[in-house]
């Protein structure tokens, strides 16, 4: 496997960690329990962060060689540039949702259950997506030499949250979300 694409798999895997505690949090605000409130802050800080200066740039790299070389062969590919900017756009979305959440302002529960359902599933679609279509593509298509070049393309942005470089800010949200897998996966 390319170390292009087997980076961008570990990756997917830490946000969908992201995206199940998420879940979690939203379905004991559905139970009218009391979520954790900087997890869900947390999470969705980074959703808006990190996808766009790390993970976004590195598929657009891939995506880029394989459209302006191999257009031939890459017909039914989804436009993962146009993808990317509907997450960033979901991604703002939900932020104004979970404001409005996080300040106690008046709105029906079912209106932040149901925005962070289809949050939660349009992130974890385009993922399915590129872990189904785009990725083996792009390994049975791109050549070595191609590959070098888009090693060479990729500025390897820092994450935040998972990354060697990890960041204050995040350090609470490591710091519960390490605590909630130990309790409800390995226990
Ligand atoms: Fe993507
Ligand atoms: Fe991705």
């Amino acid at each position: 496997m390319s170390r292009v694409i087997e980076t961008l798999r570990e990756e997917h895997r830490n946000l969908a960690r992201l995206l199940d505690a998420l879940d979690h949090q939203i379905e004991v605000f559905a139970e009218a329990v009391r979520p954790d409130y900087d997890v869900v802050r947390g999470i969705t800080e980074y959703f808006l962060d990190y996808p766009d200066r790390c993970h976004h740039p590195k598929e657009n790299a891939v995506f880029e060689v394989l459209k302006d070389r191999h257009s031939d062969k890459t017909t039914g590919l989804v436009d993962m540039m146009r993808e990317h900017r509907t997450l960033h756009d979901d991604a703002v979305r939900f932020r104004e949702v979970i404001n409005v959440l996080l300040n106690d302002t008046d709105v029906a529960r079912s209106t932040i259950v149901g925005a962070a359902g289809r949050f939660i599933d349009d992130q974890r679609h385009h993922m399915r997506m590129e872990e189904d279509f785009f990725f083996p593509a792009a390994e049975r298509i791109l050549s070595l030499d191609e590959w070098s070049e888009i090693e060479f393309r990729i500025t390897d942005a820092r994450d935040p949250l998972f990354g060697d470089a990890d960041e204050d800010r995040f350090a609470r949200l490591r710091e519960r979300l390490l605590t909630w897998e130990r309790e409800f996966r390995i226990a």
